[in-house]
């Protein structure tokens, strides 16, 4: 089970409303709150059990078997999730080490030439297939860049072929995707009408790449089902609600952006995933806490001045593991020229351990109200309860602040602005 530690904002005197907590979370449960039509996210750990996760498994292993590269097409919900599992289960270099299966790119999540064209050129006279990931079929980031992707892996295979290497994961009737992926005969998978694309992650929108990927989905899958289990708890200790609770009290006692301080930075594309769900979640009617990131230690040296001394609006979330299985430690030198030699034999994650707890108190001292969220490992049960647990807390907090958790108007107004100066009929 995860683990919140309160301690650093108990010490400000800051108290958590728990009643209004359990109130937000019984109206998810029962339906009654604000954007109901959007709460299949709540049942989505038994998506393991349905006959789309089967094709879902079955369709990633043949990718997975076939393919030298899998080129991943999406943007926002449909990108930040499978990306954010990848690197937080094989690092950030995922295609640079010795893991079976194909290198994965993810592309459509902006408007770049020369990160198209770079991309291009990585799969060129490679065997690679192309997932094309958009819930509305036609947010026009990725829309573009299939299109490219489209055209070059039928000039370079023929029409028939690359129709077998498309996969298209988007809504089950409607959208321009869907009408061409039917036209063209690709296999579809769908994103189900009541789950909104920052509580895809456990539907095929990211089970298929991380499948291909060659990951343990099941295992994914058993964390977020093992976390439903004690995030929907009407329970004191359930680790969502406290968390849900403290956002709120430290949001009203005037610290508006929260701080989600990560380990390493295979964490940090979690981060993005996390600021998307969050960001989109409770931004809206004028409130809602700005979510930033920082990964440890690297950003102590970049963004650890302004949270220590900068503006007092910020507190923090502390993402950390307790176990992992590397462990390297600090070697002895015999003239310790680098006055090294008090941590020799010192494992490096006792050394961040210590960073850590010591950035904690700093932080604390200087007026940062800090919770910690501690995981068991960086493993895929472990991610599947993250993945449920942020979800389940995120939806409570914003019910708590008065706002629908689960629509997100205010993305409408850069499209149409940028649709009318490119001339959209
Ligand atoms: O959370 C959301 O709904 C958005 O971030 C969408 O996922 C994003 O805009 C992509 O939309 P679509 O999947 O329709 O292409």
């Amino acid at each position: 089970m995860l683990k919140l530690i309160t301690d650093g904002v108990d010490a400000f005197g800051i108290e958590p409303d728990y009643e209004k907590a359990k109130k937000a979370l019984a109206s998810l449960k029962d339906g009654s709150c604000k954007g109901n039509d959007f709460l299949g996210w709540l049942k989505l750990p038994e998506y393991i059990n349905s006959e789309e996760y089967e094709r879902v498994k079955a369709t990633g292993k043949r990718i997975y078997d076939n393919a030298d590269a899998l080129v991943v097409i999406g943007i926002g919900g449909s990108y930040l999730g499978a990306r954010a599992a990848l690197e937080f289960l094989c690092s950030q270099r995922f295609n640079e080490t010795d893991r079976p299966g194909p290198k994965v790119y993810f592309l459509g999540n902006g408007i770049n030439a020369a990160d198209t064209l770079q991309v291009l050129k990585l799969v060129e006279g490679k065997r690679f297939y192309v997932n094309v990931i958009s819930k509305s079929g036609t947010t026009l980031e990725p829309a573009v860049a299939f299109r490219i992707f489209k055209k070059y892996l039928e000039d370079s295979c023929g029409k028939e072929v690359a129709a077998t290497r498309i996969v298209a994961t988007t809504d089950a009737k409607k959208g321009a995707l869907k009408g061409l992926a039917d036209a063209e005969g690709y296999e579809t998978f769908i994103v189900p009408d009541n789950v909104g694309g920052r509580y895809s992650v456990l539907t095929a929108v990211g089970l298929l790449p991380l499948a291909a990927a060659g990951i343990d989905t099941d295992a994914i899958l058993r964390g977020a089902a093992i976390a439903s289990e004690y995030c929907l708890a009407d329970s004191d200790a359930n680790p969502a609600l406290k968390y849900a609770a403290y956002r709120q009290a430290v949001y009203n006692a005037g610290k508006k952006i929260e701080v989600l301080s990560c380990p390493s930075e295979s964490v940090r594309y979690f981060a993005e995933w996390w600021k998307q769900l969050y960001g989109e979640s409770d931004g809206k009617d004028g409130k809602g806490i700005f979510p930033a990131s920082c990964v440890y230690t690297a950003d102590l040296h970049s963004m650890g001045q302004y949270i220590q001394e900068g503006e007092r609006i910020l507190f923090e979330t502390g993402l950390s593991f307790e176990k992992t299985d590397a462990i390297l430690g600090v070697p002895l030198t015999e003239d310790n020229a680098d006055g090294l030699n008090y941590l020799a034999g010192k494992d490096l994650g006792a050394i961040y351990n210590a960073a850590r707890d010591g950035v904690k108190k700093a932080h604390i001292d200087g007026g940062v109200p800090c919770l910690e969220l501690r995981a068991e490992r960086q493993d895929e049960v472990s991610l599947g309860e993250l993945i449920f647990f942020f979800e389940a807390a995120c939806g409570i907090s914003a019910i708590m602040s008065g706002v629908n958790p689960f629509n997100q108007p205010g993305v409408e107004a850069y499209k149409s602005n940028m649709f009318a100066l490119l001339g959209k009929p």
